[in-house]
């Protein structure tokens, strides 16, 4: 982990508040595996409001140009600010963190890719890495409504099996992934699933997995983080391990993947 500035090549609009930011960087091109992310300074250089960094998976690395994205929804002042940087300018921020996704590529598994909003981002980077190794991969996201129109085109050129579903309707279809997943749970056995998204999505999904047989669920957690790198103990969630232990762990430090199974939503 660095801490590194990087030339922007774009900042696209995706949709009416979620844009695309392209990064030249060698270093996190060569470094990030799929599910880590950077935690970016999103104000002028001598300003400190936003104080503290904010943390976005990476989108997607180009090997070839040494380019990263990410993917962002604006939320508030930091993302506002992100919106407004333009190519040319310089992004600073530090990466790769967490611990990302490490795959058993002999497995013989599936994979299913669950998101539920801007949780798709960090997924889309693990869907290409398992396309680009020739798993089989079934991805699988869910949206209020149509603002993430546009990135179809992007899982699109990663893998035609896909299903887009949102709750208005307004693009791809009506319904939720969750009801997907439970109605389908039979034939996507002997698959590993991969979900990040709300809360309420990911609890839901391991309800649907409490009685289900045959799958590993992981999760891509995205608490709220201040220091990003496990010395704040700003994004502390709690485990139940296999033996019914409850311990605390940081997202950001020993996460953002954690067994799905394990994890208390409070
Ligand atoms: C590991 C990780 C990866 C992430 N990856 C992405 C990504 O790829 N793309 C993306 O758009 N966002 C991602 N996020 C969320 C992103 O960090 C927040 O949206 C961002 O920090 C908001 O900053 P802000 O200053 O614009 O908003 P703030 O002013 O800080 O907050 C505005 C509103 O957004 C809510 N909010 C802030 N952070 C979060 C969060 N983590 N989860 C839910 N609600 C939040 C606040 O409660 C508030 O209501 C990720 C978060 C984590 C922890
Ligand atoms: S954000 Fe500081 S410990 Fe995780």
């Amino acid at each position: 982990m660095k801490l590194l500035s990087g030339e922007i090549l774009a900042n696209k609009k995706y949709g009416s508040s979620l844009y695309k930011l392209e990064v030249f960087s060698p270093y996190i091109c060569r470094n990030a595996i799929p599910g880590q992310f950077v935690e970016v300074k999103c104000s002028t250089e001598d300003a400190t409001d936003p104080l503290l960094r904010r943390p976005f998976g990476i989108y997607e690395i180009d090997k070839r140009f040494n380019v990263f994205s990410l993917l962002y929804i604006v939320r508030g002042k930091g993302t506002a600010f992100l919106s407004r940087m333009e190519k040319g300018q310089n992004l600073d921020f530090i990466g790769p963190l967490g611990n990302g996704l490490k795959f058993d590529l002999d497995d013989g598994k599936k994979y299913i890719l669950i998101g539920g909003g801007i949780g798709i981002a960090p997924l889309c980077l693990a869907a290409a890495h398992l396309a680009e190794k020739e798993k089989e991969i079934l991805f699988i996201a869910g949206f209020k409504d149509n603002v993430f129109f546009s990135w179809e085109k992007d899982i699109a050129k990663i893998t035609q099996n896909y299903r887009i579903f949102t709750e208005d309707g307004s693009f791809g279809e009506k319904g939720l992934p969750t009801s997907y997943l439970a109605a389908n749970i039979k034939k996507l056995n002997n698959s590993i699933i991969i979900a990040c998204g709300p809360s309420d999505m990911l609890r839901v999904i391991q309800e649907i997995l409490v009685n289900a047989h045959g799958f590993t669920a992981l999760s891509l957690l995205e608490e709220r983080m201040a220091c990003g790198i496990g010395a704040c103990m700003g994004c502390v969630i709690k485990i139940k391990e296999a033996d019914g232990t409850v311990v605390y762990k940081k997202v950001c430090s020993d996460g953002p993947v954690f067994n799905l199974m394990e994890v208390i939503f409070e």
